[in-house]
C-alpha cells in the first residue's frame, strides 16, 4: 500500500518539471491527484492515467478557490496541497519593470498565498492536512539576474512560517522546500538564453558539491516526505534540497 493511499492531493504547475514529477510520485504512492496548470495540452497529457487535470491560473484567487472546492467535491476532503507553479523572469533589479515584478509576484507569491488560504479553509473543516510550498535557494541567497524571483521566493518562506504557527492547532502542517537547480524546462530555458549555454551549464554544475544539478524526482521525494505522516512533527520547516550548494561558503 502506498504512503498516500486514498489521500487527496493538489499539485499546481504539473505540466512540466518538478510539478509533473510530483504528480507522478504522489499517484504512484496511491494518492488521488488533482493537478493544475495553464498549459492545458501538456497538463492533460501528464495527468492522463494518473489523476485529474484542471486548468487553473494560480495568480487568480477565484480559480484557486474553485480548484480546492473541486478536490473536496471529488475526493471528500483535501489532505495535501503543493504550491509549485512559478515563473522565472531574468532581469537585474535596476532594470526590472513594474509589469515584470507584478507578474512574478502574482504567480510566485500570490499563487502560493491563495493556495495556502484555500487549502487551510478546506483542511480546517476536516481535521487538518499538510501544505508544502516550493520556494528556492534564492529565498536565502542572491542571484544577480533573478531579483523579482528571489523576492517572491523569500516571501514564500515567510508565508510558510506564518501558516505553520497559526494553523498548527487545527492539525495543519505547512513546510517549504528550497531546491537548488534542477534539470527542468525552467533551468533549460535559463541555460539556453546564455551566450554559451554549455559553458553556463558546466559552470553551474561545478558549483555543486555533488558535482551536478538535481533531478526533479529527487526534490519531489523530499516534498512527499514533508507531506507524509513520517513528517508528523515537522512544521514551519525550510528543507534545503540543493546538492550541498548553500553549505559551501566560497
Ligand atoms: N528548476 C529549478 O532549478 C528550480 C530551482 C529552485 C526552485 N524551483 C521551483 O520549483 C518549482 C517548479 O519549477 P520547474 O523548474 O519545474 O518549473 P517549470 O517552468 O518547468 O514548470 C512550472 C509550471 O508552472 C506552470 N505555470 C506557470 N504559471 C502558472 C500559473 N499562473 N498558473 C498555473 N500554472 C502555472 C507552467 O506552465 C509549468 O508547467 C517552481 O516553484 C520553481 O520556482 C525550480
Amino acid at each position: 500500500m502506498g504512503t498516500f493511499e486514498g489521500r487527496s492531493v493538489i499539485v499546481t504547475g504539473i505540466a512540466s518539471g518538478l510539478g509533473s514529477a510530483l504528480a507522478r510520485e504522489f499517484a504512484a504512492e496511491g494518492a488521488n491527484v488533482l493537478g493544475c496548470d495553464i498549459n492545458d495540452e501538456a497538463g492533460a497529457e501528464v495527468m492522463d492515467g494518473i489523476g485529474i487535470y484542471r486548468r487553473t491560473d494560480v495568480s487568480k484567487e477565484h480559480e484557486v478557490e474553485a480548484l480546492v472546492d473541486d478536490a473536496v467535491q471529488r475526493f471528500g476532503r483535501l489532505d495535501v496541497m503543493v504550491n509549485n507553479a512559478a515563473i522565472q523572469v531574468e532581469q537585474e533589479l535596476a532594470a526590472t519593470t513594474e509589469e515584470q515584478l507584478d507578474r512574478v509576484l502574482a504567480v510566485n507569491l500570490k499563487g502560493p498565498f491563495f493556495g495556502c488560504k484555500h487549502a487551510i479553509r478546506a483542511m480546517r473543516g476536516s481535521g487538518g492536512g499538510a501544505i508544502v510550498n516550493i520556494s528556492s535557494v534564492l529565498a536565502v541567497a542572491g542571484d544577480p539576474m533573478l531579483a523579482a524571483y528571489g523576492a517572491a521566493k523569500g516571501g514564500v518562506l515567510a508565508l510558510t512560517k506564518s501558516a505553520a504557527v497559526k494553523y498548527g492547532r487545527d492539525g495543519i502542517r505547512c513546510n517549504t522546500v528550497l531546491p537548488g537547480d534542477m534539470q527542468t524546462e525552467m533551468v533549460e530555458a535559463y541555460f539556453a538564453a546564455a551566450e554559451d549555454p554549455a559553458a553556463l551549464r558546466a559552470q553551474a554544475e561545478g558549483e555543486y558539491p555533488l558535482g551536478r544539478i538535481g533531478q526533479p524526482r529527487e526534490v519531489a521525494r523530499a516534498v512527499l516526505f514533508l507531506a507524509s505522516d513520517d513528517a508528523s512533527f515537522v512544521t514551519g520547516e525550510a528543507l534545503v534540497v540543493d546538492g550541498g550548494l548553500l553549505a559551501e561558503c566560497y
